[in-house]
């Protein structure tokens, strides 16, 4: 398996000193800064676009991006991501028709690929070519919209699934996970880890995502 990444989400940082925010966590320990898109489409929320991801960019010099496109074209957004400085470019399987042609775009333009399913949809649903053509793969542990919800075990399996069909991939889990969760996401295989509230939310950042870490890679 992969070594442990951890990711945390700036959904649950203070939006008003973000950069700061991002430096502070990778102060703390993190290797990426997972950054949640969202317009009001594919899902209820608006968050954030390119233009604060590129203000980040700037002010947070090496920055690694994961931007999860919880949008309903993922196609429109491939050169603004990528102008704004995103490393990687995470869409969600069930907002396109034409995943492969995406994840070529996606490398057209020099960013890592993923694929999201969120937790209705199975782990068959990303078939081998489809994988193989990923740099990552995101199984949702929670209905993609809004941060701090309850983590739904019931996801987990797929975590498993897809790391028996994929052994040497980039597996991320995102929603509910924190000290307490992290466990059950290790033990199924997840190497790349999502966490927002646990993170932010802590009064010692750099200890909960040491535990994450540690978990993963022990
Ligand atoms: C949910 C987002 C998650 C979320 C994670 O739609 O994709 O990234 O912000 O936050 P926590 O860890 O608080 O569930
Ligand atoms: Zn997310």
């Amino acid at each position: 398996m992969p070594r442990a990444i951890i990711s945390p989400s700036v959904l649950a940082s203070d939006f008003g000193q973000l950069s700061a925010e991002c430096k502070r966590m990778i102060k703390n320990g993190a290797e990426w800064l997972h950054m949640d898109v969202m317009d009001g489409h594919f899902v209820p929320n608006i968050t954030m676009g390119a233009p604060i991801l590129a203000c980040v960019s700037k002010t947070v010099p090496g920055i690694f991006m994961d931007c999860h496109m919880m949008v309903a074209q993922p196609e429109k957004w491939v050169n603004d991501i990528a102008d704004a400085g995103g490393s990687l470019y995470c869409f969600h399987l069930e907002a396109t028709a034409e995943p492969l042609a995406l994840i070529d775009a996606i490398h057209a333009r020099n960013m890592k690929a993923g694929v999201a399913i969120s937790p209705d949809t199975p782990s068959t649903a990303i078939t081998d070519e489809i994988a193989e053509a990923a740099d990552m793969l995101l199984v949702m542990t929670v209905y993609p919209g809004r941060g701090g919800q309850k983590f739904i075990e019931r996801c987990v399996p797929k975590v498993a699934e897809l790391r028996a069909r994929f052994p040497d991939k980039d597996i991320e889990v995102d929603g509910g996970v924190g000290p307490k969760t992290i466990g059950v996401c290790a033990d199924a295989g997840s190497n790349v880890i999502v966490a927002g509230t646990a993170v932010f939310g802590a009064e010692n950042p750099a200890e909960v995502i040491a535990i994450l870490k540690s978990t993963v890679d022990a």
